[in-house]
C-alpha cells in the first residue's frame, strides 16, 4: 500500500491544469434554478433588502431577467407570487384566480421566453391573510384568525388541487408544492390529469424543515405566519429519518422530482437520498443562505465569490443534481466570464 514518502497527493493539486483534471464536483449553469419573485405594476424592479442583489419583478421586467437567465444558461426558474396585501384572503382563492400574478406572469414568460422551463411555487401562504400555507379549520369570520387554531389538511389539499391547475393551464411546465400537507402530491396529480394537464410534471418540497433559514424570504414574499409558527407541518430540522419517510411518500404518490430544503445544513439528508431514491434530487439553497454569505462579505469577513462557489460545490457533491438559488445569475454570468474553467489557467 503506498503511503508517504512514495505517496504524495500534493501532485494532484500542482498545477492549474493538474487541479482541473483531478476536480471531482463542477457546478455548472445548467444545474440551476432560480427562483423569481413577482408582483403587480408595470417597470417595477424593486431590490429586496434583506437579499441583495434579488428583486421583485413586475411581469414585465420579469421576462427581460427570465431571457437573462436562459441566454446565461439557467435552464430553469421557480416562480414565487407576492398578491399585494389586498388580494389575501382566509382561503386564498386568488392564488387560482385567472388573472392572479402567477398566472400571469407564467403566460408572459412562456410567451417570451419559449425554451425555458418555468416552474411554479405552489402554496397558500402568500395569499392568505394569516400568512399560513393551509386552510385554518372552523374559519371565523374574514380576518379575525387568532392563535392556536389548526391548519386543517384534507380541504387544503383542494386548494392546492385548484392552483396546480390554474397554473398549469397558464402554462407551467411544473408545479412545486412546497406546503408540507399530507397526500397533496397525489391529489395535485390527479387533478392536473383530470383537467388534461398530464406533462405537467410535480417537484416536490419533499423534505422541508421548519427552519430559521427562510427569514429574508418571509420579507421578500410578504409570507410571515401571523401568530404561531410552521411547525406543524413542515418537520423538526434533526429529523433525518422522517425525512426519507417523507420523500419515500411523495414518490409513492407521483412526485417526479423531489426537494430537500434547506440545502446546506441539509447535506447528510442530500447524499441520503441520493444513495436510496433513483428520482431527480434537488436541493433549495435559502434566503438565509444566501443572505448570511452577502452579511459576510459585506463586514470583509469572506469573500463573496468564493462563499458562494463554495456553497454551490458541497450541495452539488451531497449529490443534488438540481439547485434551487439566489446564485444562479451570479454564477453563470462569473461561469461565462471564465468560459467555464474553474482554475483560470
Ligand atoms: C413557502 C415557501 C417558503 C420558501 C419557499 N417556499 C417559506 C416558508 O416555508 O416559510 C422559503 C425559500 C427561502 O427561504 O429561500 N411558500
Amino acid at each position: 500500500m503506498a503511503s508517504f514518502p512514495g505517496l504524495r497527493l500534493r501532485r494532484l493539486r500542482a498545477t492549474p491544469a493538474m487541479r482541473s483534471l483531478a476536480a471531482e464536483t463542477r457546478v455548472h449553469p445548467h444545474d440551476l434554478v432560480a427562483p423569481l419573485f413577482v408582483i403587480e405594476g408595470r417597470g417595477l424592479r424593486r431590490e429586496i433588502k434583506s437579499m441583495p442583489g434579488q428583486f421583485q419583478f413586475s411581469v414585465d421586467k420579469l421576462a427581460a431577467e427570465a431571457a437573462a437567465l436562459f441566454e446565461l444558461g439557467v435552464p430553469a426558474v421557480m416562480l414565487f407570487g407576492i398578491p399585494g396585501a389586498a388580494a389575501k384572503t382566509p382561503d386564498a382563492r386568488k392564488a387560482y384566480a385567472k388573472d392572479g400574478i402567477v398566472q400571469k406572469a407564467v403566460a408572459e414568460l412562456k410567451r417570451r421566453v419559449p425554451g425555458l422551463s418555468v416552474f411554479t411555487d405552489l402554496c397558500l401562504c402568500e395569499y392568505t391573510t394569516h400568512g399560513h400555507c393551509g386552510i385554518l379549520e372552523a374559519p371565523l369570520a374574514l380576518g379575525t384568525a387568532r392563535a392556536g387554531r389548526v391548519i386543517a389538511n384534507d380541504p387544503t389539499l383542494e386548494v392546492l388541487a385548484r392552483i396546480a391547475v390554474s397554473h398549469a393551464g397558464a402554462g407551467a411546465d411544473w408545479v412545486a408544492p412546497s406546503d408540507m400537507m399530507d397526500g397533496r402530491v397525489a391529489a395535485i396529480r390527479r387533478a392536473l390529469d383530470t383537467a388534461g394537464h398530464p406533462s405537467v410534471g410535480i417537484l416536490s418540497y419533499a423534505a422541508k424543515s421548519a427552519s430559521a433559514f427562510y427569514g429574508p424570504f418571509r420579507e421578500a414574499a410578504a409570507s410571515a405566519p401571523a401568530f404561531g409558527d410552521r411547525r406543524s407541518h413542515q418537520m423538526d430540522p434533526g429529523n433525518g429519518r422522517e425525512a426519507m419517510r417523507e420523500i419515500e411518500q411523495d414518490l409513492a404518490e407521483g412526485a417526479d422530482m423531489v426537494m430537500v430544503k434547506p440545502a446546506l445544513p441539509c447535506l447528510d439528508l442530500i447524499r441520503d437520498a441520493r444513495e436510496r431514491f433513483s428520482a431527480p434530487i434537488a436541493a433549495y439553497n435559502v434566503s438565509g443562505e444566501y443572505s448570511m454569505v452577502h452579511a459576510a462579505a459585506q463586514r470583509g469577513w469572506g469573500d463573496l465569490q468564493g462563499l458562494r462557489d463554495e456553497s454551490l460545490g458541497a450541495i452539488k457533491r451531497a449529490g443534488a443534481g438540481i439547485i434551487v438559488t439566489y446564485w444562479a445569475r451570479s454564477f453563470a454570468e462569473d461561469f461565462r466570464r471564465r468560459r467555464g474553467l474553474d482554475h483560470g489557467y
